[in-house]
């Protein structure tokens, strides 16, 4: 093989992974299509459920239709696991113990394998959250929807249809995002025939990074240090002086605005127009758009979904140590679509190769 060998590790960038109806990603275009609709209409349309029961429909043709109702059933269920999983992992902290207490999921896989993870994924949070707040975890409430339920487990109250609104906005739009770092991570390990447990935990554990779903945490804590407006400029342009990235910034894909960034700041203008944190956030967002801007001319980095998802949470009261569980709870729509789609596609074992550039034996 003839490919110079550069020494800068090799992203994959523009290698097709799979084969997939699940979602389009434009990155050219700024479009997203997720389940055949764009995310615009997505959002405004379709309930958390109905998207997850529409991406596993689309899956696998042959598969059961999932209706709303069998989600709150399914909180329930996990609500039993959740109270024997989550005491001793409370010490991990939301992020790691999420990790650990999926792991610990006694879910055979079968045909109500996808739906009951999803389920289980809000209920596991918000049992951690109460137990190491010191509070009894709250039982799902099954009449309830998704989001919903799931703000009122986390935040002991049933919360107004608005913020309701503003949640399953979110989830929705991040529901699935073609072979972004976790989907890939699921797909591997999919493709080994390994359980969708440990599929999803191996997503899950992609999607902690920083550079994935680890980032609408900092993004508030930037927003925090940098404090008052007229601290914004030099505090950016002192973070990228010493090679700093900004959080909530840049795509692997997006050459132009991610166009869920929009869909999260309109969900977010509905839920707290014109709050002094949303002024203040429109003016980052602007200077740090510009800065990058003249520091990478020949690479647009523009505001991706992150950015706004900082906010949104921070808007709903949740706080920024569950970010990163709370974007799961979304992404397990897909990532368990996506390893549905794998087997129903009869996927091959996904093992590409590495470029040896290390001693060979003669030379040594
Ligand atoms: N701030 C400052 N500089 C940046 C940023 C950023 N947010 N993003 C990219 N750059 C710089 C890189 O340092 C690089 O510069 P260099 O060539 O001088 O080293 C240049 O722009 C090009 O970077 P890319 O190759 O486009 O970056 P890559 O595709 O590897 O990374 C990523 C994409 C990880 C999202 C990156 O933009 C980043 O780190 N952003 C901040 C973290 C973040 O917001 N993550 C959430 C992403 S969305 C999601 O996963 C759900």
């Amino acid at each position: 093989m003839n490919m110079p060998l550069t020494g800068r590790s090799i992203g994959l960038d523009g290698i097709p992974a799979a084969v997939t109806a699940l979602s389009l990603v434009d990155g050219e275009n700024g479009v997203l299509v997720i389940a055949g609709l764009s995310v615009e209409r997505l959002a405004e349309t379709l309930t958390f459920e109905a998207v997850a029961a529409g991406l596993w429909r689309i899956a696998d043709p042959r598969a059961e239709a999932v209706e709303p109702a069998t989600f709150g059933r399914l909180r329930a269920a996990a609500f039993e696991q959740a109270l024997h999983i989550c005491p001793s992992l409370v010490r991990l902290g939301p992020v790691d113990g999420l990790r650990a207490a999926l792991a610990a999921l006694d879910i055979a896989d079968g045909p109500s394998a996808a739906a009951a993870i999803v389920a289980a994924v809000p209920v596991l949070i918000a049992t951690l959250e109460a137990l190491r707040a010191g509070r009894a975890p709250l039982a799902p409430d099954p009449a309830l929807g998704h989001a919903a339920d799931m703000l009122r487990m986390l935040r002991g109250a049933p919360p107004s249809p608005a913020e309701a609104r503003a949640l399953d906005a979110y989830l929705t739009t991040v529901s699935d995002h073609g072979m972004n770092a976790s989907t890939f991570a699921c797909r591997v390990v999919t493709a080994t025939r390994a359980s969708l447990v440990s599929a999803v935990t191996a997503a899950y554990g992609a999607l902690s990074g920083p550079l994935h779903g680890g980032a609408p945490g900092p993004v508030l804590d930037m927003m925090d240090e940098i404090g008052d407006r007229t601290a914004i400029a030099p505090w950016i342009a002192a973070a990228l002086e010493r090679g700093e990235r900004l959080m909530g910034f840049g795509h692997r894909i997006y050459r132009t605005r991610d166009p869920r960034a929009d869909v999260l700041k309109a969900a977010l203008e509905r839920l707290a127009p014109a709050t002094p944190r949303l002024a203040f956030a429109l003016e980052v967002e602007r200077e740090a758009r510009a800065q990058l801007k003249a520091r990478h001319p020949e690479r647009p980095l523009d505001t991706n979904v992150e950015f706004y998802t900082a906010l949104l949470l921070d808007a709903l009261g949740l706080p920024r140590a569950l970010f990163t569980p709370l974007f799961a709870v979304g992404r397990v729509a897909g990532w368990t679509a996506h390893a549905m789609e794998h087997h129903a596609r009869a996927g091959r074992l996904i093992r590409p190769e590495a470029l040896y550039d290390g001693a060979r034996p003669e030379a040594a």
